[in-house]
């Protein structure tokens, strides 16, 4: 069997929330245990340090955030040495291939975009940057001919493009050069404190790695019905969350929680949280001050990745007629 590439990726906007950690960081940890050396050949996980900049108020901060990322993988137990941990501005390549790809799609389908047709809701002005978006994912993933892509949901459409833009890269020079990527995607998300998807932007998210006062007042916003319902407890969101990280072999003892009114239950969860992650807050607190040792990790993850994308960016260039 021929191994693959697996990659992930975060945008540098911040500390990974409990969603990126339920989402993102605990599945892959737990698949590639799984396929322990047998399925992947390299196991890639991206900062995407340039995606952030879409909007100017990450400017600011950008580096830091870069390590409060690596920080959280490492707390939450990643053994880093089975994998190659990078920030997409450390491969200018991806930039590279950027325009290649830009050549290749359709303006029109770019603007039809979910991600871009929200973004026009909310925003007055809209830079180039955030239309090519999904462009540069696709580089991201391309230059690694990564062949499987663990996302969230919301990134199944930029997956999409990503496919696009290889079959029609290997169609026009008749040679495949790209595989087309797959994507894994977790189901089972945790909803955000709103009930809808946990986001930054949102402000409707539970960072573990906050003070214990912060992460119980992101606890007290949890919105919920007006009365507990008995029946109705699938609708209830809180219920939700709760079980989501009890686990639904605690149900009957959730539920008792819940009868003894919100307050109480959302005491509970705070307890269950800073119980659950206790490790995991200790490590973050701990690596999050070695930026030395985080910064070695991302410089030979660059290492490492410009040799792997070394050959695809040559095969490229040769195809353009641009080497
Ligand atoms: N757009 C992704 C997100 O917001 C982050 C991302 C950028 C990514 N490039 C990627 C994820 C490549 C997987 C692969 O979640």
């Amino acid at each position: 069997m021929s191994r693959s590439n697996f990659l992930t990726g975060i945008k540098s906007t911040g500390r990974p929330h409990l969603g990126n950690v339920i989402g993102v960081i605990y599945p892959t940890i737990f698949l590639t245990k799984l396929t322990k050396n047998e399925k992947f050949q390299n196991q890639l996980i991206l900062i995407a340090n340039l995606h952030s900049l879409t909007n100017f108020k990450y400017i600011k901060n950008n580096k830091n955030n870069a390590y409060k990322i690596l920080a959280v993988w490492l707390a939450c137990g990643i053994d880093y040495k089975q994998f190659i941990f990078y920030r997409q501005s450390d491969i200018p390549e991806v930039t590279e291939l950027l325009w290649f790809f830009s050549i290749m799609y359709p303006y029109n389908r770019l603007r039809l975009v979910h991600s871009f047709k929200e973004n026009v809701k909310k925003k007055q002005i809209i830079n180039t940057g955030i239309l090519t978006y999904p462009i540069l994912m696709a580089a991201d993933i391309l230059i690694s001919k990564a062949e499987l892509v663990l996302v969230g949901k919301d990134q199944l459409q930029h997956l999409e493009i990503a496919r696009q833009i290889a079959k029609k890269i290997n169609n026009i020079i008749a040679k495949k050069i790209f595989p087309l990527p797959q994507a894994i995607v977790i189901e089972n998300l945790i909803p955000g404190t709103d009930g809808t998807k946990m986001s930054k932007t949102k402000n409707n998210i539970i960072d573990l790695f906050a003070s214990k006062k912060e992460i119980k007042k992101q606890i007290m916003k949890i919105k919920t019905q007006k009365q507990f319902e008995p029946n109705k407890v699938l609708k209830d969101n809180l219920y939700n969350i709760y079980i989501r990280l009890a686990g639904k072999e605690n149900k009957e003892k959730i539920k008792y929680n819940f009868q003894m009114g919100y307050e109480h239950a959302k005491e509970e969860l705070y307890k269950l949280i800073i119980n659950k992650f206790k490790r995991e807050r200790t490590l973050y607190k701990y690596y999050i001050k070695k930026t030395k040792k985080l910064e070695t990790i991302f410089q030979k993850g660059a290492k490492k990745m410009k040799q792997i994308v070394n050959s695809t960016i040559y095969e490229v260039r040769k195809a353009f007629e641009c080497n």
